[in-house]
Formats: structure tokens, sequence, C-alpha cells
């Protein structure tokens, strides 16, 4: 639909958005680095994100803004850094290989419900570290029964028509929230007794350890929020992606072979690289980045006013031809030496609220892959490419990337 509206309206045009209001869609890197590099109390994400607030609390990074979103993000900052990847590398690789190794072989079967399973698996020990207070098998558990809140659009319908601030008093919601508030809160109880504290290096010891401008520390209530939030926002983003770049590479079995030669060789990452680059150009699990705006602006010579929503869109910077020639193509190539734009490759957004996760994602995207490719081979259950299907918030292969692996 977006496409034939650029197509009639050119780079920048407005939809009327049920409950939502105007979103005006923009296509072009120019209005991109505008919005992205624009003052965060003008340009609001989080407002945007309010339906999320009641799951994942008042203090969650992704549902605040401007002051309140910065300190958090703040805090939120050093477990992502780059450098600490190569220390979450074994853990990473340790789950991938248990996971596909427990995976069916000779029968076609869906890869984005396990792929889901070992992402969930990834976050988990990632955010609670391993011995963390015995209970991460029950935590599992609720927090599988949880994010089926956020993912499931089924589930998803009534917090759509209740609204956000009522959600909690829908009792099967109540119940999953404060299963999972019980274990975390508990978590983060032992957390604060631990006396190795400093030599953890897990997401809850750090913020446990971390302390506000003031000097203060996190309050239990934030920890919570943000723990949610970074088990909300990654991992069903990157079990999707894992899943599209495995649909798309098994339609090209000669680009298969090529990541197979390259993981096998062990000398370069380049190709890899290169495909997880492009397989987030071409089906971006998330297709618009959004902000609302507090006061008028001028974008692409139209003022707009305060209230809209300006929508950058993922979907369609990533298929114009011009920045990628032969844009419906999966072409890895297109990237070995050219790395992304930041205003023209978007998928993790931009600016002060891009993703905070998307080193990580990338990493983590990289390592299982790569333990995939070398451990089986795969095809496709049926050859024909898999359509895109809009899941609650994500954009998920129609059949969840059915494969069969040998
Ligand atoms: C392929 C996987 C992923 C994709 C495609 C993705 C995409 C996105 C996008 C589009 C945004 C909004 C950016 C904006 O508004 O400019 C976002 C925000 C965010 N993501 Fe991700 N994400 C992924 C994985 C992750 C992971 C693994 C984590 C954490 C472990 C994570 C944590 C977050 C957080 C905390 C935010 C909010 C940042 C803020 O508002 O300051 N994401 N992500």
């Amino acid at each position: 639909m977006v496409y034939a509206c650029q197509h009639r309206y050119g780079d920048m045009f407005t939809l009327q958005i049920a409950y939502e209001g105007k979103w005006v869609m923009l296509a072009d890197p120019e209005a991109f680095k505008q919005v992205f590099t624009g003052d965060p109390r003008v340009y609001h994400a989080g407002e945007g994100n309010q339906i999320l607030a009641p799951v994942l609390g008042r203090n969650s990074v992704l549902v605040l803004d401007e002051k309140p979103h910065m300190s958090q993000r703040k805090l939120l900052l050093p477990p992502f850094h780059g450098t600490r990847m190569q220390g979450y590398e074994q853990t990473m690789r340790e789950i991938a290989e248990r996971e596909i190794d427990s995976w069916p072989t000779g029968v076609p079967h869906a890869l984005r419900p396990r792929m889901q399973a070992m992402t969930l698996e990834i976050i988990l020990h990632t955010v609670f570290g391993v011995g963390g207070g015995g209970s991460l098998g029950e935590l599992r558990e609720a927090l599988r029964d949880f994010l089926d809140l956020t993912t499931n659009p089924r589930l998803l319908v009534p917090l759509l028509l209740v609204g956000p601030n009522r959600v909690r008093g829908i009792r099967a919601f109540r119940r999953r929230i404060d299963r999972v508030d019980g274990l975390i809160y508990r978590e983060i109880a032992e957390r604060r007794r631990a006396e190795d504290l400093e030599e953890r290096d897990d997401i809850l010891s750090m913020l446990v350890a971390a302390r506000h401008e003031d000097g203060s520390p996190m309050s239990d209530e934030e920890i919570r929020d943000e723990l949610l939030t970074l088990l909300v926002a990654g991992h069903e983003t990157t079990a999707t992606s894992l899943s599209w770049a495995v649909e798309r590479l098994t339609r090209h079995p000669e680009k298969l072979e090529r990541l197979r030669e390259e993981a096998v060789g062990g000398d370069s990452d380049e190709y890899l690289t290169a495909t997880i680059q492009e397989t987030l150009r071409l089906r971006p699990v998330i297709s618009i980045v959004i902000r609302r705006l507090t006061e008028p602006v001028e974008i692409g010579g139209y003022e707009l006013p305060a209230g809209v929503s300006v929508t950058p869109s993922v979907y369609l910077i990533h298929r114009n031809p011009e920045i990628y020639p032969n844009p419906d193509a999966f072409e890895p190539e297109r990237f070995l030496d050219n790395p992304p734009g930041t205003y023209t490759w978007i998928p993790f957004g931009g600016g002060v609220r891009r993703c905070l996760g998307a080193a990580f994602a990338q990493f983590e995207m990289a390592v299982v892959l790569r333990e995939l490719v070398k451990r089986r081979r795969i095809r496709p259950a049926d050859p024909r490419p898999e359509r895109v299907f809009r899941r609650a918030i994500t954009e998920t292969p129609r059949h969840n990337a059915r494969v069969v692996l040998s």
C-alpha cells in the first residue's frame, strides 16, 4: 500500500490511522536526517509507544521521552557497548549449538518458533547471567507466557480495544504480569545481596551497580521495567530476522553455499556481515519508525502541525532503486564494499532513539547463522518464497520459515 502511495504522491504523504491520528510518511534520507538529529523535545518517540506502558512499566526506556528517557538510556548503554559483545559470544555460541543440535532433521518444520526459543534463551542468560538464583527455569516459563501478550495478535486485540490504561484490569493479563513481576523482583532482591556483583557481567548486575547522575541507585521498579523492555524488544525481533535470513538464503542456494564456505574456512566474516545487512534491508522486521511532533516543524517544504506523527519508512527507503539497484533482489554482495549508510539503511531507526540492541542483535545473528550453516544443510520445505506476514508489531515470514535440515 505504501508503495502505491509513494508512486502517486512522492516521498512524503499523509495517512490517517485509526486511533493514531495522522502519520506523515517519509521516504527521503534528508528528511530522515532532520528527524533523527532533531531536538528530542520536539520529536517524541515514547509517546507513540504508550500502548506498551501497562506491560513494560512507566520507567521503560521505550515509553519515556526527553530527560527521563535520556537518563534511563544512559544507564542501559554500558552493557550494549561494542566491546561487551565479545563477552557474550561464548554463551551465545553454546546456546546456539545446543538448540540447533536438538532440531529435527529430514522433516519439514517451521524455524521461527525455534529461533524464538533460542533468542529468548540467549537474552535470558545475558540479562540474568548464569547461576542467577537458580530460578531461570521458572522465569523462562513465565516469560514465554507473558511474551505472548506482546507477540500474539489475538492477545493484542483486547489491548487495543480497552486501551493501555485498563489492560491490567483484565484478569488474564494481570495474572501473567504479576507472575513475571514476582520472579523478577525476587531476582533483583537476590542480586542486591550478591557479593560478586563487581565481577558479574550480566545486565541485571550492571543495572544493580549503575548510578543515576545524582549518585542514586536504580529502584527495583526501574530495573524491572528495563529488564522486561530488553526481553520484549530483543527477542522476537532478532528471531524473526534470523528466520528471514534463512528464508532468503535457502531460495539462493549459491549464496548459502558461499556463506557456508566462509564459515567453515573461518578466516573472515565479510559475507556473513553483508548477508545480515541485506536481510535487514530487504526484510526489515519493523517497517516504520515513529516520532510525534510536540511543535510545528517544516519538513520537505511542508509545515507540519504539532500532534501529527512523522514516520520515516524503513520499507520505502530500503526499496529505493536509486540507492539500491535491483531493490527487490536478495544480494548480500551489494554491501561487501559499501557499508550501509546512516540515513539509507535504518532497520534499527536512528538518532537518540536508535535501537539499543542493534550491535547485540547483529552479533547474535552472526553467531547463530555461522553455527547453523556449519552444522546443517538447509533447504526450503517449499521452494516458493514466503510472503511477508504482519504480526502484532513485527513482519514475519508467512509460514514461519519452513525448512528441512539434514
Ligand atoms: C534484529 C533485531 C532488532 C531490530 C530490527 C530492532 C529494531 C528496533 C527499532 C526499529 C527500534 C526503534 C528505533 C527508533 O525509534 O529510532 C528499536 C528500539 C529499541 N530496541 Fe531494538 N531491534 C532489534 C533487537 C533488539 C535487541 C536485541 C535489543 C536488546 C537486547 C533491543 C532493544 C531496543 C530498545 C531498548 C529500544 C528503545 C531505544 C530507545 O527508545 O531509546 N532491540 N529497535
